[in-house]
Order: structure tokens, then sequence, then C-alpha cells
């Protein structure tokens, strides 16, 4: 796919994280979700956790009804959430594991040990004309499993990507681009999120076949210096959008 296709989804957590630091009613996520779409962003995704250590149900309720672009909601497979995702109606849901004691999102989900039970969640939700996506690292094994539980897309982890030092970031890229080939061949569609910046975007642009990716982080620290409209379009001008 032409590089300068990849959408970007822009996550905005950490907004709601300064938010409940001091259990204040700002900065507020929904006005952040407008100024990322106002600025060009592609999507709004944001992670509604177990704990509710950010992102709120009110959040959750006002952004869906601001969002003009498209919603990703992600969330842990339990019962609760998929609750939540039928009556939000998200564009797209992304799986992910979740443990309270993590900072954010430490790995991948573990599909080769998931119960059966996530492959009537998926089913379901798509049923909804909801997307669903699995947050997978770039493990061959897991990303044959996705295909098997029927999701339409993998977002792959690319944590160990953005955190390597610089003599081994080349091969964990190579590990990136070999899941793409295999997601696509599989007939899902490849995205990727975690830990991607200003300095490391530029060269996963060279993974195949990627459509989408998921940054936070980086676009919402960016923005405390410079305005969230500079740091979305920042962003997708390293996206060769603008
Ligand atoms: N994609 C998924 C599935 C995530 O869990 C996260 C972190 O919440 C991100 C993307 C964004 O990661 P970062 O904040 O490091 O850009």
């Amino acid at each position: 796919m032409d590089k300068t296709l990849v959408r970007l989804g822009v996550n905005i957590d950490h907004v709601a994280t300064l938010r409940q630091v001091r259990k204040a009613v700002e900065p507020d996520p929904v006005s952040a979700a407008v100024a990322c779409e106002m600025a060009g962003a592609d999507q709004i995704t944001i992670h509604l956790r177990e704990d509710r250590r950010h992102i709120q149900n009110r959040d959750v309720r006002l952004i869906r009804e601001v969002v003009k672009t498209a919603l990703n909601l992600e969330m842990a497979a339990t019962s609760e959430m998929q609750e939540i995702a039928l009556a939000l109606r998200p564009d797209a849901v992304c799986i992910v594991p979740e443990r309270r004691e993590e900072v954010t999102t430490e790995g991948g989900l573990n599909l080769v040990d998931a119960s059966p039970s996530l492959g009537d969640l998926v089913a379901t939700v798509k049923d909804a004309g909801i997307h669903a996506t699995a947050f997978l690292d770039p493990d061959l094994r897991q990303i044959n499993e996705a295909a098997r539980f029927r999701f339409d897309a993998v977002e792959i982890h690319t944590g160990a990507y953005a955190n390597a030092p610089p003599q081994r970031r080349g091969a964990e890229l190579k590990k990136v681009k070999e899941a793409a080939d295999a997601i696509r061949h599989l007939g899902m569609r490849v995205h990727a999120g975690h830990g991607l910046n200003y300095h490391n975007i530029t060269a996963l642009l060279t993974v195949p076949h990627l459509e989408e990716v998921n940054i936070g982080h980086s676009i919402v620290a960016r923005a405390i210096m410079v305005g969230m409209e500079r740091a979305v379009r920042d962003m997708l001008h390293l996206l060769g959008r603008i």
C-alpha cells in the first residue's frame, strides 16, 4: 500500500489522565477529540479501562457524539466492555490485554491461550457492524490465531521496535514487516501502534500493507508544548499526508 494512505488515529487517553490526577474537569478529552479532528486526524482512539483510571464512561458517550471521523475503542475482552461497545457503536474495537498494575498496555494479547468465548465476542461486535482488531506482538503464532478468531485487522504492538537501542532497531523493524506480510496474507488489515513518535515513524512507513497507526503519548506530549493542532499536523506531515 502507498505509504501516503496511512491513517492517523490519535489516542487521547493521556488528556484524561491529566484531568484525573486532580479529579478535575479539565483538560477535557472531549475538547481534545474535537481539536485532533480539526487538525486532520482520521480517527480518535480511547481506551476505557476496567479501573477507569483515565477515560470515564461520560467521556466515551460524549466523544461518540462529537467524533465525526471514526472512533476506535480499545477494550479488554470482558462482558462489561462488550455491552458498552454494543451500546456505543464505535467504528472499531481494538481488543487489548489489561492488567491493573501495568502503566500502559505492555504486550499484545495471548490468543494462543485465549478462551473460545473471544470468538463469540468478535462475532457479536462484527454482527453489530463494528470492526474488530486484535492488538498483537509481531509474533506469527499469534497472528495465525487472530485469523482463526476472525479478526478484521491486527494492530501490531510496536513497543519493541520503538524501545530498541539503535543497534537492534533494524531487527525489530524486520519482525514488524514479517508480521505485516503474514497479516495481509491471512486476509486481515495491518495497523500499528505503541511507542510511535516523531523520530521513529518515518522508518515504520516502510512496513508493507500498513493502513493505520494509533499514536498517543508522543502527540499529547508535544501538544503540551505546541498545542494539539500543531502536534497532530506535525505527525500528519511525517506520514506524508500534508
Ligand atoms: N495502540 C494501543 C492498542 C494501545 O494500547 C496504545 C496505548 O494506549 C496505543 C496504541 C498508543 O500508544 P502510545 O501512547 O505509546 O502512542
